[in-house]
């Protein structure tokens, strides 16, 4: 969003208060992903999703690490639900994997695939845990890619009938829908730098899977509202980017990154409108025909709320020509590039501290964000669907003799983050809720199993689960509902 670092009063605030009280309503969670976590690659007919062929393509993921075993949580989602109990979470946020229900992505419902998330939602609600269910999080499966993926049209109606599917079998069950986890990820990465599958680098390629995303967005809504119980609630989640503006081309360097990054998803389906400059700056690149009439009207639908996922912020300002090319957006967009017709910003590096990512750690960022998403829309809740951070544990052997995770530097990222939402909710943000990333160590996409941002260790030799210091100040926060330090 267009925050700016200097005019921020958030600045003064140095976001390790303590005392601060959450409400009763505020729901404590964590979240995972599927392909993250869930390992049984080719369990019980589930088919092939592009995560599956790009991690098995040589060169796409750290250590050539895949996702076939990951966590393993789909044979011991048993476990899992009891630590998730034993932490006191409220909630947890889980994805699907479309390619376990329809292994080719459309057609009957393979109930093998259906059974798992079945047993997943009721022994969370039977843990009295809110089942928080996002339907896609780029596990796209590989038989649509092939298709054409995002850049069909036909891939958003074929989402919607996942959705339909999904909200009639468990529509009377799950607390919360989400239709999309980060479309930004899945239109940029995956179809414009190529750091994330499918890999692709094509600008146009990239422009045309926005519009696809935001069109099944809309369409799941629609398909979601129309068979789940009246009281669920139905949102979206997006990872709005920061952007602190550098200097005198600073603005026009944000109003060109923000439109492609926030404005070309939050507008058409918040507003049901394109924004005119991002069509107009990219017009070199496509005449956006893809977008058919009535489309946009399809896309905004009614939200109950609005997931955000925040991380980091980034600063930007138009390249002079001089000296060297930064390109920090921690992306690798060469080839191709995360940012079609931009490529005149450049994006600094940040002062730290820093995670283990080289992503820069600025709560006051978070704080920013939710303020200005409120001040904008001021009807529509917020939620925090993902926050957290990667860092280098070190495993010890705790004063009980068990080993133990002594994660300060997360616990304090995790305060601070949660003190600035906090202090957001003070300025006005109807903010219902906080979901830490991740419940465990995982998958990191193209970093493979060389990051961990997990609450809970995952021993990946023996997938033994270790509870990091960080989970236990996190359940003393649910449990008292009160900010303390670590
Ligand atoms: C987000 C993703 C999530 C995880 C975190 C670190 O972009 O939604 O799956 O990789 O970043």
């Amino acid at each position: 969003m267009t925050t700016s670092s200097t005019a921020s009063p958030a600045l003064s605030f140095d976001y390790r208060d303590e005392g601060l009280v959450f409400g009763p309503d505020f729901v404590f969670g964590s979240a995972t992903a599927s392909y993250q976590i869930e390992g049984a690659f080719n369990a019980d007919g589930r088919g092939p999703s592009i995560w599956d062929t790009f991690s098995k393509t040589p060169g796409k993921v750290w250590n050539g690490d895949t996702g076939d075993v990951a966590c393993d949580h789909y044979h011991r989602l048993e476990e899992d639900l009891d630590l998730m109990q034993k932490l006191g979470l409220e909630a947890y946020r889980f994805s699907i994997s479309w390619s376990r229900i329809q292994p080719t992505g459309r057609g009957p419902v393979n109930e093998t695939g259906m059974a798992f998330y079945e047993r997943l939602v009721d022994g969370l609600i039977a843990r009295g845990i809110k089942p928080l269910a996002t339907l896609y999080h780029w596990d796209l499966p590989q038989a649509l890619e092939d298709e054409g993926g995002w850049t069909s049209r036909d891939t958003a109606y074929a989402f919607a009938d996942y959705a339909r599917l999904m909200g009639e079998r468990l529509g009377n069950r799950i607390a919360g829908w989400i239709t999309l986890n980060e479309p930004w990820c899945s239109a940029y990465l995956g179809y414009g730098s190529g750091a994330h599958a499918p890999g692709r680098t094509n600008d146009v390629e990239a422009l045309t899977a926005v519009h696809h995303l935001n069109l099944a967005h809309g369409l799941a809504v629609k398909e979601l509202r129309a068979v789940v119980s009246a009281d669920a609630e139905i949102a979206v989640t997006l990872n709005l980017h920061v952007f602190r503006p550098e200097g005198e081309t600073g603005p026009e360097a944000l109003r060109r990154v923000d439109g492609l990054a926030n404005r070309l998803f939050l507008e058409p389906m918040l507003n049901g409108t394109y924004p005119a400059d991002v069509l107009a700056d990219t017009a070199g690149i496509t005449a956006w025909s893809f977008i058919h009439d009535g489309d946009t009207q399809l896309i905004c639908q009614p939200l109950d709320f609005l997931g955000i996922n925040y991380y980091s912020t980034n600063r930007v300002r138009i390249w002079d020509g001089k000296g060297e090319r930064t390109n920090a957006d921690g992306h690798k967009p060469a080839p191709g590039t995360a940012w079609p017709g931009a490529g005149m910003v450049e994006f600094l590096p940040q002062p730290g501290p820093y995670t283990e990512m080289g992503w820069n750690i600025d709560p006051a960022g978070l704080e920013d964000l939710l303020v200005s998403v409120h001040e904008r829309w001021p009807d529509l809740p917020l939620m925090v669907t993902e926050n957290g951070a990667a860092f280098a544990d070190e495993v010890v052997t705790g004063a009980d003799g068990a080993p133990a995770v002594h994660d300060v530097e997360r616990t304090d990222y995790l305060h601070r983050h949660f003190a600035a939402a906090h202090r957001a909710m003070q300025r006005g943000v109807d903010l219902r809720g906080y979901q830490v990333w991740s419940l465990m160590d995982n998958f990191e996409w193209g970093y493979g199993y060389s990051k961990r941002f997990g609450i809970v260790r995952v021993d990946y030799d023996t997938l033994e689960r270790t509870p990091k210091d960080s989970a236990l100040w996190y359940s003393r926060l649910i449990a008292e509902r009160v900010l303390r330090a670590g």
